[in-house]
């Protein structure tokens, strides 16, 4: 049976990497994409995801998320790393089709309860629109299958500052309510996901030797190559698409489990801190909640391939 999958999304050139990788898998059945404020804002991360949908031509629905964190003011969209429109700032058409008239929140709610212990939620922005659906319906804690995010570091720096990753920063709060909360989650941060490297010459076998998703993947990963090169990284992180991979292979990760806390103010503010050590202490403030499974390790050279073989298997079927 197929593992049903919402994205929440803040697209964004690794999340589109992300979705035509998940589109691309035949095991997995997309059953909606959830957008968020992050890359860009939410509206133009919402039109980014129906032009993605379009283009897949998929009869994936789409449903449009906060605009704003929960309590912090919004952060400037980093237009630095993804270009203004998300996409790298390759011209592309206005989207024709229209998002749900329900919220990202009401959408992951009816999802997880109309489909209970089936629906994988894959959050690859900020975590807000997961917030607001635990405040809403604290029983989809107990109807989700799992629970899979890319953000956070526990011992890598940040990529936004040493102490914060995007995704926790843009949204602190929430991020802390997800992973104090009692479900199934994940957490694959910047400890494994700076270890995989797509390069050039990687993206260009990938993607221009796959699907027309290749190519366009292709074209809008130019800016984010960029990007990296300033920072002295030959390619790009593969952040997003690692979550899939996850999702595809969990054996691809080393796994540690502990508690995990999210800086909400001062300089760390967005910082991932995590229990490693289970006997050390009295009670704290990561005392009584739930064990995150956090990836600390990974395979890349077998992330790599994955993608790459999917991409490349994908030229005869789309
Ligand atoms: O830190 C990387 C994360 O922030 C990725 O999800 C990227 O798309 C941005 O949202
Ligand atoms: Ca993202």
């Amino acid at each position: 049976m197929a593992t049903k999958v919402i994205i929440d999304t803040d697209p964004g050139i690794d999340d589109a990497m992300a979705i035509l990788f998940a589109w691309l898998v035949p095991s997995i059945e997309i059953v909606g994409l959830t957008t968020i404020f992050g890359n860009v804002s939410v509206e133009h991360a919402t039109e980014n995801a129906l032009r993605l949908v379009e283009m897949m031509g998929a009869d994936i629905p789409v449903a449009m998320g906060a605009r704003r964190p929960l309590v912090q003011d919004l952060r400037e969209y980093p237009d630095y790393v993804h270009g203004k429109n998300g996409f790298g700032d390759v011209l592309l058409g206005k989207p024709t089709s229209k998002s749900l008239d329900i919220s990202a929140a009401d959408f992951i709610i009816e999802q997880i309860m109309n489909h209970p212990n089936e629906i994988s939620l894959v959050a690859i922005g900020p975590l807000t629109n997961l917030a607001l659906a635990l405040k809403k319906e604290p029983a989809i804690k107990q109807n989700v299958k799992e629970v899979i995010f890319m953000g956070g570091a526990v011992t890598a720096n940040g990529n936004v500052n040493p102490a914060a990753e995007a995704n926790m920063i843009s949204d602190p709060h929430a991020a802390d309510i997800v992973v104090t909360s009692d479900w199934p989650v994940t957490m694959i941060g910047l400890d494994v996901s700076h270890q995989i490297v797509m390069t050039e010459s990687y993206l260009k076998e990938v993607h221009n030797e796959s699907s027309f998703a290749g190519s366009f993947l292709h074209d809008i990963s130019g800016f984010y190559l960029d990007f990296h090169r300033q920072y002295g990284v030959d390619g790009i992180y593969t952040h997003d698409p690692s979550t899939i991979a996850y999702l595809m292979d969990p054996n691809l990760f080393s796994i540690e489990e502990g508690e995990v806390r999210v800086v909400t103010e001062g300089i760390a503010c967005g910082k991932t801190i995590m229990n490693r050590d289970q006997n050390k202490y009295g009670k704290t403030d990561w005392s009584g909640i739930p064990k995150l499974k956090v990836c600390m390790g990974v395979n890349n050279v077998g992330i790599l391939e994955l993608y790459r073989k999917t991409f490349i298997n994908s030229k005869d079927n789309v």
